[in-house]
């Protein structure tokens, strides 16, 4: 009689590919790093190239790691850029395992800043950037399914302004732009989820818990920067961990639409299908605006 040996985590990720946003720092360089040891074959999509090298190279000198590491050019808060990216990575490969969304930016304490695209900077790269890379590469996930999306969101989230998600209306203020963007990213991800149910891609958001050592909060005053830190947190690498699980656990590889904290289930407060449906339509009218084709 043969016995069937239940595969290992290992085994189950070799040949699978899976593309990462904003690898050249933080919690991605640490879901780079990690995905890398489980044999999976990464695409890191940076918009610095020279960066992404060389986090290539620092990750395939690892001692153990046989993982193929292709350097993407993409820069997430530009219509473009996705598209342009979109459309090389389906030059070279004709599906794609697991999505992981991470790229991201916090301008509290800035000015208002604009993306190559008119749109506020913070929307455009947390919420756009999410939106139209995952629509843009919906097919090559089909294409490999069972596939996975993994959103980075946060805990760190309010209430997002559907009526004003670019503070044209409100006086605009940095942080409230991050803590909208992080209640979109969600909002967006039961909005992929629904639409992805019984398609064998799943779509799930995860929250790392403050790490208050990455570069998101760089450009803050130090006295903010101190006071982050004096409230503990944690660090890149365990900031990772629940992503590279929910992007490799053969456990999960079926659990669509929920929202993960240190790889346990958590309650969102903001699930309201009008709310995601919403958002979903401002995210194509914003697209449409840009270039009606697309
Ligand atoms: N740190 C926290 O406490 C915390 C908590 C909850 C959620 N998060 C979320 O975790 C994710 C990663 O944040 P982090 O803390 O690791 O921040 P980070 O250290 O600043 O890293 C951000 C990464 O995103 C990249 N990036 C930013 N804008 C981009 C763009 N327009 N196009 C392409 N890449 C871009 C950066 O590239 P460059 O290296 O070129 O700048 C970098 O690789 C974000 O989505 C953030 O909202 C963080």
């Amino acid at each position: 009689m043969v016995v069937k040996r239940k595969k290992t985590m290992y085994e189950t990720m070799k040949g699978r590919r899976i593309i990462i946003t904003g690898p050249t720092a933080g919690i991605g360089k640490e879901i780079a790093i990690q995905l890398a040891a489980t044999g999976a074959d990464l695409v890191l999509g940076c918009r610095r190239l020279e960066r992404g090298k060389q986090v290539a190279e620092e990750i395939s000198k690892i001692n153990g790691v046989t993982s193929s590491i292709d350097v993407m050019l993409l820069d997430t808060s530009s219509f473009e850029s996705i598209l342009n990216f979109s459309r090389e990575y389906k030059k070279r490969f004709s599906s794609l395992d697991i999505l992981v969304n991470n790229a991201g930016v916090n301008c509290a304490e800035q000015p208002r800043e604009d993306s190559v695209d008119g749109i506020e900077l913070t929307f455009a790269t947390n919420v756009l950037g999410y939106y139209l890379l995952t629509r843009e590469l919906l097919d090559v996930l089909k294409a490999a399914a069972p596939s996975r999306i993994v959103n980075v969101a946060s805990t760190f989230a309010s209430d997002p302004d559907l009526d004003d998600v670019e503070f044209k209306r409100r006086p605009y203020d940095g942080m409230k732009a991050y803590s909208q963007s992080k209640a979109c990213d969600r909002l967006i991800t039961w909005a992929f989820a629904r639409r992805l149910e019984k398609s064998g891609v799943t779509a799930n958001a995860m929250a790392p818990g403050l790490v208050p050592t990455s570069n998101l909060f760089s450009k803050m005053s130090p006295e903010t920067q101190n006071m982050l830190k004096q409230r503990g947190g944690t660090n890149p690498a365990q900031g990772a961990d629940t992503a590279v699980w929910l992007s490799s656990n053969p456990e999960v590889e079926y659990i669509n639409g929920k929202f993960f904290e240190q790889r346990r289930e958590i309650g969102c407060e903001f699930r309201n299908i009008e709310h995601e449906e919403k958002l979903w339509d401002i995210c194509e009218g914003m697209i449409s605006q840009f270039s009606p084709n697309v």
